[in-house]
């Protein structure tokens, strides 16, 4: 398992402090339950060194809405949470592209597995990320998990709660232990759900489906983000739920997310999925790639540039 390189520094309860101190008790609620929410965000350095953030607004307006689903108290509104990443930006200078992690959590340090303690711990920390699955040169080979996504009805599927992770972590360890990159999890119906850390579309007949968001789904931005390009590019898109069955004749199948981006699938169950050209997510990928790297105007609005202020040289 690869292991990460955090950057210096972390905001941790409105300071900025080493990463090294951003620490909780081990009897946190957090830590204990699972009760905590979380983002993840990507940030893109353009060739000047400048950092483009991507979608940091709708990143923390799905946070501040996870962290409302366990009644976490933040520390401020989404303006306040996204000047403390953009001043931590500024003060880790990444060199490379990033990820920021922004997490808020139930810091009391208490017993009973409820959401009602008022304690609300809040920070954001950041790694330097490049491709988050393997190589470029092929497509993922991924299994249909034996476990299901957690259901809506057990712990809120669309949000980005720490508990819930439980069910990626198992999915995906199972996976890769019968020697594949990833899992694609059923809901609760028996039908397709996502990934373990990214959402699934497929194409069948020229039209880009993916499953809707009452299916047990986290409630991506890039899926938002995906639909959004899809339909600029004039190609039809369906949300509507997925049989299994499905996945094995589509012409092309891809996974998408932050960590992700968007990742072709060449495998399902060791079938072949459709042939090696997947026309529509070449498009759709390098679409998304242009519109990340800044070199789309119609979706600059999706980038906030962080400039990095100059090294000052220590003689
Ligand atoms: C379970 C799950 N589904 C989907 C996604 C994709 O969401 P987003 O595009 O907002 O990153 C993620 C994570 O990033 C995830 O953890």
């Amino acid at each position: 398992m690869a292991a990460y390189e955090f950057l210096e520094f972390a905001h941790f309860d409105g300071a900025v402090v080493p990463f090294s101190q951003a620490n909780v008790s081990v009897a946190t609620l957090a830590l204990q339950y699972g009760l905590s929410v979380f983002g993840g965000i990507r940030g893109y350095r353009a060739p000047d060194g400048s950092i483009n953030i991507f979608r940091l607004r709708d990143h923390f307006t799905r946070f501040s809405r996870s962290a409302g689903l366990l009644k976490i108290a933040l520390p401020g509104d989404i303006d306040f949470m996204m000047n403390a990443a953009l001043e931590l930006t500024r003060r880790n200078a990444p060199g490379s592209d990033c990820y920021f992690r922004p997490f808020a959590y139930k810091s009391d340090l208490s017993l009973g597995p409820s959401i009602g303690h008022p304690g609300g711990g809040f920070t954001i920390y950041m790694l330097p990320l490049g491709n988050y699955f393997g190589g470029e040169s092929r497509g993922l080979r991924v299994q249909v998990s034996s476990w299901r996504r957690v259901a809506d009805g057990a712990i809120p599927a669309r949000g980005k709660i720490g508990g819930a992770y439980v069910n990626s972590a198992i999915a995906k360890d199972e996976a890769v232990i019968n020697g594949y990159d990833d899992a694609i999890m059923m809901n609760e119906l028996g039908k397709v759900a996502e990934g373990s850390a990214a959402n699934l579309f497929m194409v069948r007949d020229g039209v880009l489906i993916t499953p809707g968001i009452t299916s047990d789904v986290l409630e991506g931005i890039t899926r938002r983000s995906v639909i959004e390009l899809a339909r600029d590019m004039s190609i039809p898109v369906l949300e509507r739920d997925i049989d299994r069955s499905e996945l094995y004749i589509a012409d092309e199948v891809f996974l998408c997310g932050t960590a992700a981006q968007v990742a072709p699938i060449e495998q399902i169950d060791q079938r072949v999925i459709g042939d090696a050209n997947r026309p529509i997510t070449t498009q759709l990928r390098s679409r998304f790639e242009s519109v990340v790297r800044g070199q789309d105007a119609k979706f600059a609005h999706w980038l906030t540039r962080v400039e990095i202020p100059a090294l000052v040289s220590a003689d």
